[in-house]
């Protein structure tokens, strides 16, 4: 099948690359470099045995869009461009409103007018916001906190307006629980940037000296150790849902919302103390006040995604975390 990824050669998206071309499917990648590098092209060749298409363009750009569907002869897309920093879409909603928003609007606008319509797209579970009861399921209401998930949650309206008014729309929208680990070769991993706010990639700071030591926000959560618990997911695990999700989408119509995660939560400091076991290094970490928005605890019900997809998370915690490390220890050697 011809697949387009927007954003395909981000975190996320170049390890659904992975597992689509994997599966034998052509793919483009359409992608602006504003959050990846080019250099994640090379990582990618390395890894992929086909050709992967590479275009360098923006989703907010209809006609471009409508160029590459046609020529390319896309039958599905994956939609993960986008920008993601909680704290940046609160000092710049009018950025994420445009990319976010705007941006799946204009590639709705091209999918439409060029007879696509099978979409898997990137959401997440901020869309639920505090939980009402745990662990979360698809039904639960949606109260987002943030910019960026507000974001989110309107493409999710968005689309579910677009399935009622059209039967023939295919749509999957993942509810991505915390995204973490990388790829076992080593060549593909988490860019650690100046934005970067979640736990892995701050954690990989105080590994690589960038920063002396963690912050862990709040240490009087209703939790077992005090500290937050949420439901990291391998990144591998959530490509190859991405995966099923395609398949999904070729093969059924309408529109379903899908949490993916493991279903089940670990702490801040249980994250910590796998790291220590796996790098075999001390990690120095402090107490601070909670962090504004924050929740206590996060995990999903994964039952949907047994049943409509028939995919589960295999890989935990250590292989998060390992895979992380060998990454970062990995990743300049090959250039
Ligand atoms: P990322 O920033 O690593 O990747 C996004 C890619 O999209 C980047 O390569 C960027 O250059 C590209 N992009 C951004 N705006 C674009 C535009 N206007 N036109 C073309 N390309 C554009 O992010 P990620 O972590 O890989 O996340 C992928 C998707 O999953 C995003 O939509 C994000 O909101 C969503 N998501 C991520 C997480 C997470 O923790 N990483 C959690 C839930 C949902
Ligand atoms: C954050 C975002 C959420 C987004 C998700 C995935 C906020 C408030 N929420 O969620 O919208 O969907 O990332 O991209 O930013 N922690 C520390 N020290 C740190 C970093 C994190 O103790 O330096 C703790 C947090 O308090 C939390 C846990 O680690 O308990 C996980 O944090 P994080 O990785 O940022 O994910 P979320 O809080 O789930």
């Amino acid at each position: 099948m011809n697949i387009m990824i927007t954003g395909g050669c981000g975190y996320i998206g170049s390890h659904v690359t992975i597992s689509l071309e994997k599966l034998g499917h052509n793919i483009t990648i359409y992608d602006n470099f504003s959050n990846s590098n080019k250099d994640q092209i090379k990582r990618l060749d390395l890894i992929c045995t086909s050709n992967i298409d590479y275009i360098c363009a923006d989703i907010t750009d209809t006609k471009s869009l409508k160029n590459i569907l046609k020529d390319k002869k896309i039958e599905s897309v994956v939609h993960m461009a986008g920008l993601k920093y909680v704290g940046d879409s609160e000092s710049d909603p009018i950025s994420y409103y445009e990319n976010n928003v705007s941006g799946t609007i204009s590639l709705l606008k091209a999918m439409n007018e060029c007879e696509i319509k099978n979409l898997v797209f990137s959401s997440s579970a901020t869309v639920y916001g505090e939980p009402e009861y745990l662990p979360i399921d698809e039904n639960h209401s949606t109260s987002p906190i943030s910019v960026y998930g507000r974001t989110k949650l309107y493409v999710e309206n968005i689309l579910k307006d677009l399935s009622l008014s059209d039967p023939d729309w295919s749509i999957i929208c993942l509810r991505y629980f915390n995204p973490a680990g990388a790829h076992h070769s080593g060549f593909i991993g988490e860019e650690i940037t100046s934005k970067s706010e979640n736990l892995f990639p701050t954690i990989g700071k105080v590994l690589s000296g960038i920063t002396p030591s963690l912050k862990v926000y709040g240490r009087d959560y209703q939790t077992h150790d005090g500290t937050g618990i949420r439901d990291y997911i391998h990144v591998s695990d959530l490509s190859e849902g991405h995966a099923m999700s395609v398949e999904y989408v070729n093969n059924n119509k309408g529109i379903e919302n899908i949490n993916l995660g493991r279903g089940h939560g670990y702490s801040v400091l249980e994250v910590i103390k796998s790291f220590e076991k796996i790098t075999k290094k001390k990690i120095p970490y402090e107490f601070a006040e909670f962090r504004s928005g924050d929740i206590s605890s996060s995990f999903a019900d994964v039952t949907k995604a047994k049943q409509i997809l028939g995919w589960i998370a295999t890989r935990d915690l250590d292989d998060m975390c390992k895979s992380m490390w060998y990454y970062d220890q990995n990743k300049d050697s090959i250039f």
